[in-house]
């Protein structure tokens, strides 16, 4: 089970980085649960490099660009030389300022090129009566799958946020059955890029308002391999007991 957690713009000392930091190299060591820490850029520089433990370090966005005149850009490279292993890429409160599934897609490779996972977030604001929202997620899903090599299908992890459920409670979050649906539809979008059976090895996690009331209902019969928390994974009892709820 994956665990990723995007602290986005909460955590905003070193001492507090540090303290969950040291959390998660602690829950990081029951079989079966991967953690993935995804802090604000400031504090990449202080828990990737020389980390050896099992928790991985993600970015929470990088660059269009490889280098060069680009003022404030992060590019992969800086972020590979750090000791970073993951990124998280097209989250929506980036999407929210301009950024487009092409956009999101260059950033892709740009990760890949300097052998970053990319977290990929996908999502619909809301829900319609018609399945819009499943067109919506089909051509996110395709804006992606289609520039990826057989190689990387397999490497890449597919984050389903729905927008609708994101800051909210475990009470306003998706419900097991829903999120059962999203998984197969998900996974039938994937198959259409990946041969056989395939796309049942590609990563998919869920997050929106995960927190240690629901995670373990949301673990079971869903067939989800992990989960995207925010709010809930930047304290650390919170987020002992949401890992503790599905290890
Ligand atoms: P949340 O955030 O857990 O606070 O809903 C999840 C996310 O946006 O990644």
């Amino acid at each position: 089970m994956l665990i990723v957690a995007n602290w986005k713009a909460y955590v905003d000392s070193a001492e507090k980085a540090k303290k969950l930091f040291a959390t998660a190299k602690r829950l990081a060591t029951y079989p079966d649960i991967d953690i993935v820490l995804a802090p604000s850029a400031p504090y990449l520089g202080l828990l990737a490099p020389g980390n050896r433990s099992k928790v991985g370090i993600a970015a929470q966005d990088l660059s269009t660009v490889s280098g060069g005149a680009a003022t404030g850009e992060i590019t992969s490279s800086m972020l590979r030389s750090l000791g970073v292993t993951h990124v998280i890429l097209g989250h929506s409160e980036r999407r929210a300022l301009g950024e487009t599934d092409a956009i999101v897609s260059e950033k892709v490779r740009q990760a890949f090129s300097n052998k970053i996972i990319p977290i990929l977030c996908v999502g619909e604001r809301e829900r319609d009566a018609d399945g819009k929202y499943l067109t919506f997620l089909r051509t996110q899903l395709h804006a992606i799958f289609s520039i990826l090599s057989a190689k990387e299908k397999f490497q890449i992890i597919v984050a389903y946020e729905p927008i609708w459920a994101i800051g909210k409670t475990a009470e306003e979050a998706i419900t097991p059955n829903d999120l059962t649906e999203m998984m197969l539809y998900i996974r039938k979008v994937i198959g259409a890029y990946i041969p056989g059976t395939g796309s049942s090895k590609v990563s998919v996690i869920y997050g929106g308002s995960v927190e240690p009331s629901n995670v373990k209902a949301l673990t079971e019969e869903t067939g989800i391999d992990g989960f995207l928390a925010g709010h809930a994974s930047v304290d650390s009892d919170i987020f002992t007991g949401l890992v503790k709820a599905v290890r």
